[in-house]
């Protein structure tokens, strides 16, 4: 499985074996993430292992997973410095899906304290992972997302390339599966918004942008294994215009 596949199968994963991965394998995500290109060339980031197999190193928060590995990324915090954990993080966890083992992104948890300060900069994300005690694959069908229809406005007729990256796009994992990305697209450009979630719009706004990262992930290796050229940019035009519902996040050129 590589991992384009891995977005068609993954789910969340949140009951583990408590038990140890190999070290090789531990060492090669930890290359793959150390090797990844960022979204954003100049903010620097830090990946950091955490294994709670020996030690419980704690992770704490109303909805945490437990679990016998953690990656963790901390952050310069600048710019887009969110959108890239996001996109660096659901990477990482589409990696570690096609080798065979689950993962759980905690937006709801967060190291304690002691953990925290051995991070270089601020702490975002992590992502939980190990061996799943259950099944670790679904048929994307299972997934719940919402309809096509009510994320895409389609301005003119698109081939199935296209429709395919908006499908990989639309089942990427969310907090609370609140799915806030939204598109409106032509055949040679996509406009990503993020949706204003008016009554938590402080609250979601954080996690809302570590989401489009997320998403925007799944977009970008659905471009590659398709074969399509893309390139991001931040359009003058739509940047600096008020919309009711939504916030304009960035352009994909296509082409
Ligand atoms: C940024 C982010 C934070 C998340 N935080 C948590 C969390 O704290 N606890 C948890 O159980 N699940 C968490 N999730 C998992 C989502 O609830 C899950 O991705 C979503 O419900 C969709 O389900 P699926 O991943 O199985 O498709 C988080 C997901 C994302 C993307």
């Amino acid at each position: 499985m590589n991992m384009y596949e891995a977005i068609f199968s993954r789910k969340s994963i949140r009951h583990y074996k408590n038990e140890a991965i190999e070290w090789e394998v531990l060492s090669d995500i930890l290359q793959f993430a150390d090797e990844l290109p960022k979204l954003v060339d100049d903010i620097a980031i830090e990946f950091k292992l955490v294994s709670n197999i020996e030690t419980k190193q704690g992770f704490y928060g109303p909805f945490t997973v437990k679990a016998p590995y953690y990656i963790c990324i901390s952050s310069e915090k600048k710019g887009d410095y969110l959108i890239n954990a996001g996109y660096m993080m659901e990477q990482i966890s589409l990696y570690i899906t096609s080798k065979g083992l689950g993962t759980c992104f905690l937006g709801g948890a967060a190291p304690g304290k002691g953990l925290k300060d051995t991070m270089r900069y601020d702490y975002v994300i992590s992502l939980a992972f190990g061996i799943p005690s259950g099944t670790l694959y679904r048929d994307s069908h299972e997934a719940k997302r919402l309809d096509e229809e009510e994320l895409v406005v389609y301005k003119e007729d698109v081939d199935s390339d296209i429709r395919q990256m908006i499908t990989a796009a639309r089942l990427a994992p969310s907090s609370l599966n609140n799915q806030p990305w939204r598109f409106v697209v032509y055949k040679n450009r996509i406009h990503i918004f993020i949706r204003k979630n008016i009554a938590l719009y402080k609250v979601m706004d954080s996690i809302n942008k570590i989401d489009i990262g997320i998403m925007l992930a799944n977009l970008l290796i659905a471009a590659e294994e398709l074969w399509i050229d893309v390139s991001i940019s931040k359009l003058d035009s739509l940047k600096n215009k008020d919309f009711k519902n939504n916030q304009y996040v960035l352009t994909m050129t296509i082409g």
